[in-house]
């Protein structure tokens, strides 16, 4: 039998002279791009729970299907196998657009430059169109990198940065430089609500273990029973997030007045060779620390400044980096063999052209 609408209840029971039943309003849509990646699906959680109705988008060049299979059972949820660098069109409304498609990890956009650089420039002015068509804020995944390696220290929004336009970071970092840069003249020009969030390091539980992001890459390790592989001495310096604690400060930023670029980190800095140690007591490895060349370009130190986004939003990192860890420790204990065991990222090397 066909379901009856919330609106058709109620006239029924008014018109029987029951209790009133008041009409559900229709659930406001959100755009989540990158939605099957690590914070896309962290993102799609977070707005399903704030009752929106939520349209993920993806092509999985890095994200996986598994990231977002407990939403597929769900009628508030649908998912739009899209890359978004094509025309991107969604039927009708929507209330937030939030751009997070991208490779997130310096192996992933090494291995497809391209792509990356694309995503966030063709990929960003896409959605702004989307979005100024739809009457939609937007908010947008910048990232740290756009500081590039920082002369100051910590990083606030009103450094400009320290860029090697054609180093191979590059096509991550410009593009990201690119994809501000646009979302800010569609603000300016054509008064579309917009969003800019610059976010540092962030882990969490459904990162890819073999992405080559620091975090999984030596969590991997220990449980392969390998030695941990530090790039360089040690000695340059890294601040993680943990997700929760991101998710909480876009959504806020989402929802401020506020269009200007915000950084969402947390502060607390380590040293890799610390942070190395730190995961050799976590995992009770009896393995030991082994040294590689520092790869090209690769930050010397990176730590946000978080004043703006304490006064404006509120906002402060609550999970720290021992609770944090621990969390996603025990998520990567429970990933299958092969999954422990896939190859794809361990080495810069066989990715880089001299
Ligand atoms: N995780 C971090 O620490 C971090 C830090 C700074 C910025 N960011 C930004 O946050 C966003 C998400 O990062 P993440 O860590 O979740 O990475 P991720 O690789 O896990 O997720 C990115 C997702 O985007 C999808 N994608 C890539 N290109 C696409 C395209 N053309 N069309 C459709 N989908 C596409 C991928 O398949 C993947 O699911 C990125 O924009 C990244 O630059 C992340």
């Amino acid at each position: 039998m066909a379901k009856k609408s919330a609106a058709t209840q109620a006239k029924a029971a008014a018109k029987s002279g029951a209790t009133k039943v008041k009409p559900a309003t229709a659930k406001e849509r959100v755009l989540i791009t990158g939605a099957a990646g690590f914070l896309g699906s962290h993102l799609c959680d977070r707005f399903l729970q704030e009752g929106y109705h939520v349209i993920g988008m993806d092509n999985l060049i890095t994200g996986r299907l598994k990231n977002i299979e407990h939403l597929f059972h769900r009628s508030d949820f649908e998912f739009h196998h899209h890359d978004v660098t094509k025309f991107v069109h969604v039927p009708g409304k929507l209330k937030y657009i939030l751009h997070f498609a991208s490779p997130a990890s310096p192996i992933d956009y090494l291995k497809i430059p391209i792509q990356t650089l694309k995503v966030s420039s063709l990929g960003t002015h896409n959605l702004l169109g989307l979005a100024l068509e739809k009457g939609a804020r937007i908010l947008v995944a910048s990232t740290s990198e756009v500081y590039g390696d920082p002369q100051v220290h910590p990083q606030t929004e009103a450094y400009w940065g320290h860029v090697n336009t054609v180093g191979p970071r590059g096509v991550y970092d410009e593009a990201k430089r690119f994809q501000e840069a646009i979302t800010m003249a569609y603000h300016t020009y054509h008064g579309l609500e917009t969003r800019i969030v610059r976010i540092f390091n962030t882990y969490g539980p459904r990162m890819r273990l073999n992405d080559g992001r620091v975090l999984p890459a030596f969590i991997g390790q220990a449980l392969r029973g390998e030695d941990l592989t530090i790039f360089g001495k040690g000695d340059q310096t890294r601040s993680f997030c943990y997700v929760d604690d991101l998710v909480e400060g876009i959504y806020r930023l989402l929802k401020s007045d506020y269009a200007g670029p915000v950084n969402i980190g947390n502060p607390a800095e380590i040293t890799i060779k610390q942070f190395a140690q730190e995961i050799v007591k976590l995992t009770g490895t009896k393995q030991k620390l082994v040294y590689k060349p520092l790869p090209q370009d690769d930050p010397m130190q990176r730590r946000p400044d978080i004043t703006l986004a304490k006064k404006l939003l509120k906002w402060q990192p609550k999970v720290d980096r021992a609770q944090g860890l621990k969390i996603t420790y025990a998520y990567f204990k429970g990933l299958s063999k092969t999954e422990l065991n896939e190859k794809e990222h361990n080495s810069f090397e066989g990715y880089v052209r001299r």
